[in-house]
């Protein structure tokens, strides 16, 4: 078994937040959310240090199936508080600070790889850039040590529970956990860090987060255009309402211009064919569909891809209806079938040119712009 720690316990001093570094957003999640998801995928038991006062709130954000402790008055403290709660059984303990948000789960799978391979003690490390000086209470630089031989280190650190039980055994105080083990004598692996494990410490260190978070995010935008003509008799789709009263248009489903080509825009994007490929008339299951009808397919298809919607636009061009007194309304029609997805429409006629300016139907013509993670 395996445990993990997860220091949050401190207040985030050097930030100069009025809450605590922990609950602190970082793109669409608090970093102590971040911290818990990088070790998730290996640890049978998460054991999160909250600021006193803090506890509900942390729990409420990270779940039931985590224990919360309140932490101590240094880190090390809050870490012999969270090793007191650790389950019978574990073997493996990984201690991981929150301000390390973006750490990534392959980096915990490799601390713990290496400690299956035999290490007592496993932490990240990256090669120091800049040269490092020794540099006395006067001022005057004492010594340079050799920059070669130096490494950055990182959390999650991992160690044999027998290990790190027995170096936090003596109440000893140190930025890092490698360090007591290191002074019981024990030996201590370093393997390769990650960039984005940056410690989070100050508002310009999440600035560089939140470029490692931009970094990960794929955008790909997508245009669609769907027109077609007037036919008496047909109900008028068009935005995903009907609108009485008006000549509706010809179409294998309710041809609805708007909604076809925002369905066209997201296929663009994605990559996922068209609306022909997706639900063209060899699909006979989607004769008569409606606009909101496949706009809700066409979701569940990009989404099964991974893609998520940022933002999307239509523009209907034609002569009628007129879209401003129920634009509000077609709106929130359109987002409810995209999952709430930003949504705008807008309208214009083509000063009686080409073919809608000629009366004869109804276009559309829509972007998209949907990310991966
Ligand atoms: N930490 C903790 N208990 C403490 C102090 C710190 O669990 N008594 C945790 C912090 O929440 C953080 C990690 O240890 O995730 C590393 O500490 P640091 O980056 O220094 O965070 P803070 O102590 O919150 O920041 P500051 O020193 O600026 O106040
Ligand atoms: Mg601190």
């Amino acid at each position: 078994m395996i445990a993990a720690i997860i220091a949050a316990a401190g207040s985030g001093e050097r930030f100069g937040a009025s809450i605590p570094k922990a609950l602190i957003q970082l793109g669409d999640r608090t970093l102590i959310e971040h911290a818990v998801s990088a070790v998730s995928s290996v640890a049978d038991q998460i054991i999160v240090t909250a600021p006193s006062g803090y506890e509900k709130e942390i729990q409420t954000l990270v779940g039931d199936g985590i224990t919360v402790v309140t932490g101590g008055a240094t880190r090390s403290e809050s870490v012999r508080i969270g090793l007191s709660k650790i389950s019978a059984g574990v073997e493996y303990v990984l201690i991981h600070d929150a301000a390390r948000a973006l750490a990534s789960p392959d980096l915990a799978k490799r601390v713990v790889a290496s400690l299956k391979s035999g290490d007592v003690a496993v932490i990240p490390g990256l090669a120091q850039t800049d040269t490092v000086k020794i540099v006395g209470a006067s001022g005057i630089v004492t010594s340079t040590p050799d920059r070669a031989a130096m490494r950055r280190v990182q959390t999650p650190q991992g160690f044999t529970y027998e290990v790190i039980k027995q170096a936090h055994s003596k109440s000893g105080e140190a930025t890092d956990d490698a360090a007591l083990v290191e002074s019981l004598g024990k030996p201590v692996r370093v393997i390769d860090g990650e960039e984005r494990a940056i410690k989070i410490t100050t508002p310009a260190d999440m600035a560089t987060a939140l470029q490692f978070l931009g970094k990960s995010t794929n955008f790909k935008t997508g245009v669609g255009v769907d027109a077609h003509h007037f036919a008496a008799g047909r109900e008028l789709w068009l935005a995903g309402l009907l609108w009485p009263d008006q000549d509706g248009v010809e179409g294998h489903s309710d041809g609805d211009v708007a909604a076809h080509a925002i369905c066209d825009a997201l296929f663009a994007a994605s990559g996922l064919g068209d609306l022909g490929s997706n639900f063209g008339t060899d699909k006979p299951e989607y004769k008569g569909a409606s606009g909101t009808t496949l706009l809700k397919e066409t979701l569940a298809l990009i989404e099964k891809s991974g893609y998520e919607i940022s933002h999307v636009s239509v523009q209907v061009i034609g002569n009628r209806p007129k879209i401003g007194s129920r634009r509000a309304e077609a709106i929130a029609t359109l987002s409810a079938a995209l999952g709430g997805a930003d949504v705008a429409l807008l309208a214009t006629t083509t000063d009686g040119m080409g073919l809608t300016g000629e009366g004869k139907g109804i276009a559309a013509i829509a972007s998209a712009l949907i990310y991966s993670k």
